[in-house]
């Protein structure tokens, strides 16, 4: 539809978890005259990054370096990280956290004084920094919300979803296009004229039907940029979290995660007979890199045909579990399980895109004028497999980098040429099959029969949604990437980290270049 309302601003961030919030805060400290506006999809804090619990990894601790932190990266991102990102990744990641303790961010630390750095799987060193025992993400949200809130310049609009980039005659970024519902004069359909964007709209959990993610995860930034003709990367690297509490057959949508924290503090996984499983498997056991423990945990799944297996962290006693975990031991006693006396149900569920909008070393897309930091872009620092608690750093370290260069590079005022959707929405009504399509053929375990299934499914969906409003914008998106997905999990013949082919199970190095996705001249994924 023409856009209702229009209005201006330098810089557009998309998105308001710690990759959109650092992003805006060091934009307007680099260049504070220029009009920054802050747009998100529904409140500031209701993205991923609040529901982060283990925390923030860095080279923080006594014999630790940043060397050791980009061995562990690269050994989790099986051979597919850019090994320049990770550096900068580990290089620029202590003095990115010391900047949110600056900030006003709250970490966890010993009586004497020293930051409280625990483990996870992957790492071989205590690196993770973390807040109120496993509210890490909460903690560093409201932190930021409250800098944003110092700075009133930063204009925020709550209730607003990216649509589409408007673009110039060069191919690059004029503006975007939002949806905003309930914001007064900026109500429906609007454009904003821009000479800047930057995607920090996190990932895709709502591709499947279960995730960690919350319900506003569902690949709108990586949707708006493959429609822009942005280069996507690494699709098919979806990383499956090994202990995400199980809920039973029918439960959909955002699943309580089990922070991989709990192991790192001395919880292990056990099978139906109290065997554990993950002895013997790799020398970490039950703090090998997640993807080697939710494949241990999927194929243990399989050969008993249970659901679910069992994490035991009775042995932490009840002083420990609340001190430490208090919110994972309220959540689990909510769904009526007592991890001080019981053993938790646990299965691997959607927990982080590897993949996204392929950057450069300055958050820099293929269009002009288009930048994307944290979940929704692929710096190259997870390769095939996310090392645990990198994520937090990575939005905050790109973000860093993209106000170091976007001010001086801005682009003139650009008039957008029209750009003409080719298709019409997505009704709402076939996400839950969708979603139920992607865990079953694209999930945890590929073939390429389940894949070519997926891809057949996708392409007869129609697009004739009678409402055009965000449920049909979003179930346009969640097609479109998983279309992106399944077809970068079908030409992706090996297994390889996190995605896992069960008629190619080895690695194959001759096939260990990059998928990349983007628009063909039909304007088809
Ligand atoms: C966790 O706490 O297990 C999640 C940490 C992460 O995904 O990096």
């Amino acid at each position: 539809p023409a856009p209702g309302w229009t209005t201006r601003a330098d810089v557009v961030v998309v998105g308001s978890g710690i990759a959109g919030l650092t992003a805006a805060l060091r934009i307007h400290a680099a260049d504070p005259a220029l009009h920054l506006l802050v747009v998100t999809k529904d409140v500031l804090a209701a993205g991923s990054t609040q529901w982060a619990q283990g925390g923030i990894a860095a080279a923080l601790g006594p014999g630790d370096t940043p060397e050791q932190h980009e061995r562990d990266t690269l050994v989790a991102g099986a051979g597919a990280c850019d090994v320049d990102a990770v550096r900068v990744l580990v290089t620029e990641g202590p003095e990115a956290v010391h900047e949110l303790i600056a900030l006003g961010t709250q970490f966890d630390h010993h009586p004497d004084g020293e930051l409280s750095l625990t483990r996870e799987g992957g790492h071989h060193r205590d690196r993770i920094a973390h807040a109120g025992g496993d509210a890490t993400g909460a903690e560093i949200q409201r932190a930021l919300i409250a800098a944003v809130e110092r700075a009133p310049e930063i204009e925020v609009v709550e209730h607003a979803l990216a649509v589409d980039l408007l673009r110039a005659a060069d191919g690059g970024v004029a503006g975007l296009t939002l949806h905003v519902l309930g914001e007064g004069q900026r109500d429906g359909v609007g454009a904003v004229h821009c000479r800047a964007v930057v995607l920090a709209s996190g990932g895709l959990g709502q591709v499947f039907s279960q995730s960690t993610n919350p319900s506003v995860s569902t690949g709108d930034g990586m949707a708006v940029a493959i429609r822009a003709g942005a280069r996507l990367r690494d699709l098919e690297f979806v990383q499956f979290h090994p202990t995400v509490m199980w809920l039973g057959p029918d439960s959909q949508g955002q699943q309580p995660l089990i922070s991989e924290a709990v192991r790192g503090e001395g919880a292990f996984l056990v099978d139906f007979d109290g065997t554990r499983f993950m002895q013997g498997q790799h020398p970490l056991a039950d703090l090998a890199p997640r993807d080697v423990v939710a494949k241990a945990i999927t194929r243990r799944m399989i050969e008993t045909g249970r659901p679910h297996m069992w994490l035991d962290a009775r042995h932490l006693g009840s002083a420990f579990w609340e001190r430490r975990f208090p919110t994972i031991l309220r959540v689990c006693r909510e769904h009526g399980v007592d991890p001080v006396t019981e053993l938790v149900p646990v299965a691997p569920a959607q927990h982080y895109a590897s993949g996204g909008v392929a950057t450069d070393l300055w958050g820099r897309t293929t269009v002009p004028g288009l930048y994307a930091t944290g979940e929704v872009a692929c710096s190259g620092v997870h390769g095939a497999n996310r090392l645990a608690s990198n994520s937090l750093l990575e939005g905050l370290v790109f973000s860093r980098r993209i106000a170091d260069v976007l001010p001086g590079e801005l682009r003139d005022w650009a008039d957008p040429v029209p750009d003409e959707r080719p298709e019409g929405l997505v009704p709402g009504e076939h996400r839950r099959p969708m979603q139920e399509t992607m865990t079953s053929r694209v999930g945890v375990l590929r073939h390429a029969a389940g894949l070519a299934e997926a891809l057949a499914f996708l392409g007869s969906l129609d697009h004739g949604a009678a409402e055009v409003g965000p449920d049909a914008w979003e179930t346009t998106n969640l097609v479109t990437v998983s279309t992106a997905l399944a077809e970068a999990a079908a030409l992706r013949t090996e297994t390889r980290g996190s995605h896992w082919r069960e008629d190619h199970p080895e690695r194959d190095e001759t096939r260990a270049g990059h998928v990349d996705s983007w628009l063909d001249a039909h304007g088809r994924v």
